[in-house]
């Protein structure tokens, strides 16, 4: 379940300093390669001599399980994304693991979403669009986008598309921060007085079953903290955010303070080892060091991918910027930044 597929890249599609990639899923991956959408796949290359592995969230149509679309936003020294842009080609295959993530939806009929995106936060959020539109018959999408100027805007082309055919349950409000534009509530960011305005001025007829926001970690604290304020239930607002400098855990916030017992379940297999006090190390890097291969992507807290179940035994989770309130109450936790905290302790990637 958490390997690693080589998939083929059939096209390759430009973007505002971005790349969409294509891939070919074979017919027998279809059942791993099932996702929601909003999630992610996490992608593993070779850079010189180190393994990076980076996750993009799906951003096509799940209608058509022989094929899947990312979107790479090219970052100033981004290993895998510059290669994406300038050193794969159509017809080179890129390792990568079957879809996973917490940020998704299941549309159901007769339902109102609406979605805040910043940037590229817009890509886990067109997956979220094509599915409403395309799996219901009578669920609305409300879609409030924000870029710096309108050649930042990704995606533009398939989101026009996407408006015309489906006038009635699709609306998208574009907002530009360092560009005029003629209407003022369209200038600016998507901030805690325009999340004010918009809820009274467009959404206050509406019943809104959830809200989803991605986007830069500012962008997504002040959309949030707005809604909150303005009374919507907290099990409504979900959120992805992008990684960003910063999230890396100080050596002596991980150091172990007894000897512990580990034992992991993945995939149906259970796999042992010790730690010892004055290590310093989360139970995913302890694992790693034992030769357990377990899922994981960004080892910053943001993408979810090395999220797990504690079974037995106590950890501190040092940062958590993915995992929601029920996850954390269910006994998830995030692998990558949690910190062996009893002398036994079990956790299991297949709940
Ligand atoms: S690997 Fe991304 S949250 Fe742990």
């Amino acid at each position: 379940m958490h390997q690693f597929h080589d998939l083929t890249i059939t096209a390759i599609q430009q973007e505002p300093n971005a790349v969409v990639w294509t891939l070919e899923i074979p017919e027998k991956l279809f059942d791993q390669f099932e996702y929601l959408p909003g999630q992610h796949l996490t992608f593993k290359y070779m850079h010189e001599g180190e393994e990076l592995r980076r996750s993009y969230s799906i951003c096509s149509s799940s209608l058509n399980p022989a094929e899947m679309k990312v979107l790479i936003k090219g970052v100033d020294g981004g290993r895998f994304s510059q290669a994406a842009q300038s050193v794969f080609n159509v017809g080179d295959t890129v390792s990568v693991m079957p879809p996973s993530g917490h940020f998704a939806i299941s549309p159901e009929e007769e339902k109102t979403y609406v979605a805040f995106a910043a940037g590229s936060g817009i890509t886990p959020v067109m997956g979220m669009v094509h599915a409403v539109l395309e799996q219901t018959e009578s669920s609305q999408f409300v879609l409030f986008y924000g870029n710096s100027t309108s050649g930042d805007i990704l995606l533009q082309q398939e989101i026009s598309h996407l408006k015309d055919h489906y006038q009635e349950r699709f609306s998208v409000h574009y907002f530009l921060s360092r560009q005029k534009v003629d209407v003022p509530f369209n200038h600016g960011r998507l901030d805690q007085g325009k999340v004010a305005y918009i809820k009274d001025h467009f959404l206050n007829q509406l019943t809104v079953d959830g809200y989803y926001v991605c986007g830069p970690g500012e962008m997504i604290d002040s959309v949030c903290r707005s809604l909150e304020l303005l009374g919507v239930p907290q099990e409504q607002i979900h959120n992805e955010r992008f990684l960003s400098d910063g999230q890396e855990i100080s050596a002596s916030e991980k150091i172990i303070k007894e000897d512990a017992g580990i034992t992991v379940t993945v995939d149906g297999a259970n796999h042992q080892f010790d730690i010892k006090a004055g290590e310093s190390a989360t139970l995913l890097e302890s694992a790693e060091q034992a030769g357990v291969d377990l899922p994981y992507s960004c080892k910053a807290g943001v993408c979810a991918t090395c999220r797990c179940k504690l079974i037995e035994g106590e950890v501190e989770m040092i940062n958590n910027y993915s995992l929601e309130e029920w996850e954390t109450k269910d006994g998830y936790i995030l692998s990558c930044q949690s910190v062996a905290r009893s002398s036994k302790i079990h956790i299991s990637f297949d709940e």
